[in-house]
């Protein structure tokens, strides 16, 4: 079976080589929003000039599949079921630490659609559900696109073309199109509904940081320990750092925990925008996201 992906139109351009390597595994990629679905059309037709959204990419990818003999669609984010596979990456860490018997105190991941955050905590927020342990955890998403910190906890469509069924979620609004941000993977405007329930119940925390001081972090990181991160990776290293450099002020000991999820070498041009100085932020205002929260289905 042919493999294909829809890929955000934005990390098309931003990413090649992460296009190339789906390319190279045999994928046919095409950007989204594109004319070759009905919703794409749809899209294009409302915003010409649109980078595409993961929640555009969505719809794209459900209505090829739901029309195409053979193909089934698969969500990489989001949904439970992914969580649940990304568990393994808090186990692991959990295990780790448990086996030199450190314990972090405050775990930090970057929060797109919630996987890998929601993955890295689960063991450790089991513990902090039953009573047994306590953990400050803390999701870093984008200044530009923010659904915890300044979205809506309220049933919205996971997709920008309303095809897919609702979730309970912190929302911006299916039809909110965030900023071409380097950080293409954390451009969701909803949050996974396990890390909503957790989030709106306080037993964690978020907050959003501006991409140039991300990379301001990347950079810093990449200079002591020799790895590159991935820009989504950066948003955590940047609060990371921030509660380090606290730490360091106050004095307090403090075992940091966060999740770095992917390597830089794919983003080399946003290193590239940032190194040249041209790296800019766009944070929407108030009433960019009145506009599209207003959209929200009507519940009653
Ligand atoms: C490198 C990297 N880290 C993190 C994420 C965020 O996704 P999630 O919030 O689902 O873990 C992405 C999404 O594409 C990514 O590419």
């Amino acid at each position: 079976m042919d493999l294909k992906v829809y890929m955000v139109k934005g990390s098309y351009h931003q990413k090649p080589f992460r296009r190339e390597v789906m390319r190279t595994y045999g994928a046919s990629v095409t950007p989204s929003p594109s004319d070759t679905t009905e919703v794409g059309r749809r899209i294009l037709a409302a915003h010409p000039d649109t980078t595409g959204s993961l929640g555009c990419a969505i719809s794209e990818a459900v209505e090829y599949a739901v029309t195409h003999e053979g193909y089934r669609y698969v969500l990489g984010s989001v949904l439970n079921q992914v969580l649940l596979h990304q568990s393994v990456i808090g186990l692991e860490a959990k295990t780790a630490m448990d086996k030199y018997g450190i314990r972090p105190d405050i775990i930090i991941g970057c929060a797109g659609g919630g996987s890998n955050l929601g993955g890295l905590i689960a063991p450790f927020m089991g513990e902090k559900l039953r009573g047994e342990a306590d953990y400050q955890i803390i999701a870093i998403e984008p200044a530009s696109c923010p659904s915890f910190t300044r979205g809506k906890y309220a049933y919205d469509f996971c997709d920008t073309g309303m095809i897919c069924p609702l979730a309970k979620m912190y929302t911006l609004g299916s039809d909110f199109i965030p900023s071409p941000n380097h950080a293409g993977g954390l451009r969701y405007h909803g949050m996974s509904p396990i890390l909503s329930e957790l989030y709106h119940q306080g037993l964690m925390e978020a907050r959003s940081v501006e991409q140039t001081s991300v990379f301001e972090a990347a950079e810093y990181f990449a200079r002591i320990e020799g790895i590159l991160p991935a820009p989504e990776s950066s948003h955590a290293i940047r609060v990371a750092l921030d509660e380090a450099m606290r730490c360091k002020q106050t004095g307090e000991e403090k075992t940091i925990l966060f999740g770095l999820t992917g390597t830089g070498y794919f983003d080399l041009k946003a290193y590239e925008e940032y190194n040249d100085g041209t790296m800019t932020d766009y944070i929407p205002t108030d009433e960019d996201l009145a506009r599209s929260l207003e959209k929200l289905p009507k519940m009653d």
